[in-house]
């Protein structure tokens, strides 16, 4: 449960990884601040669970079965978006993966499938919304430590949210002139279902490295993106805000 209190009645909210971790508490805290909440995950099954809890929570849902990867597939999505409601006030593209390799033993379809989501598909989302953008929209990337510090056996991931800061950086320029604001937030690690195996094997090194001695919750991830989304965060643009309890300040 959010400490924080937002009103964001009438916005239309497209979240992907929407059934993830952090996209899935986004969306529960944008919808109980009177948001509109597209929902869209490659993970039918945990997408219907969480459609079905907000709108036993009378809250207005529309959700998507989508590969962030596929163009296809996000042109679908953003055509039922225009469909539904003619607008997108916040987008969040949330979908990623973590899979771990060093560089050495990495499969190369395993190097390509981590740009395909975490990379090319933030870029193929952006660029099919922005026709629904409308002049005071946010866009909130999630990017993460390693894209700024890389990160051992994870050179695709940190490659691709470096990339990623860049991208938010460039669309900040291109986008703002249109009062589109576009920031990232930048988690350090954060107790999700993309983090269970690398914590169970290293965790303990990382807590004993991060200032605040723990890990970070979504909830307080997705605080932070509600920040950026709000208008509390008017004049915040093509920032990187990080969310890591120290980790990255200290290392
Ligand atoms: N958890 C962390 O420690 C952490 C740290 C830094 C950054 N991040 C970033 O935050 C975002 C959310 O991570 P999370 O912790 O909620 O992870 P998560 O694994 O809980 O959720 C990710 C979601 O993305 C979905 N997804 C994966 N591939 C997809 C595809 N091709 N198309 C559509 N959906 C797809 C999954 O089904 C899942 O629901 C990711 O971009 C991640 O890289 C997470």
């Amino acid at each position: 449960m959010s400490n924080c209190t937002w009103n964001f009645e009438g916005k239309i909210a497209v979240i992907t990884g929407a059934a993830g971790g952090i996209g899935g508490v986004l969306a529960e805290l944008l919808a109980q601040a009177g948001a509109s909440v597209v929902l869209a995950d490659l993970d039918r099954d945990a997408l219907d669970d969480s459609a079905k809890r907000l709108e036993a929570q009378g809250h207005d849902v529309l959700a998507m079965q989508v590969n962030a990867a596929d163009a296809q597939s996000i042109d679908a999505l953003i055509a039922q978006v225009r469909e539904r409601y003619g607008r997108i006030d916040f987008l969040v593209p949330s979908a990623g993966i973590y899979p771990e390799s060093s560089v050495a033993e990495m499969p190369d379809d395993q190097w390509r499938r981590v740009q395909s989501i975490n990379l090319e598909g933030v870029f193929l989302l952006i660029k099919r919304a922005i026709p629904l953008l409308v002049a005071g929209s946010a866009i909130v990337n999630l990017t993460s430590v390693a894209g700024h510090r890389g990160s051992r056996n994870h050179a695709h991931y940190a490659a691709s949210k470096g990339g990623l800061i860049a991208l938010t950086r460039t669309l900040a320029l291109e986008l703002g002139p249109q009062r589109i604001r576009v920031n990232a937030v930048s988690p350090g690690i954060i107790d999700t279902a993309m983090t269970t195996e690398a914590r169970a094997s290293h965790g303990e090194q990382w807590v004993a490295a991060t200032p605040l001695g723990r890990d970070g919750s979504a909830q307080e991830v997705a605080d932070v993106i509600a920040f950026l989304l709000s208008d509390a965060a008017s004049f915040v643009h093509g920032e990187v805000i990080h969310a890591n309890g120290g980790l990255f300040m200290a290392g």
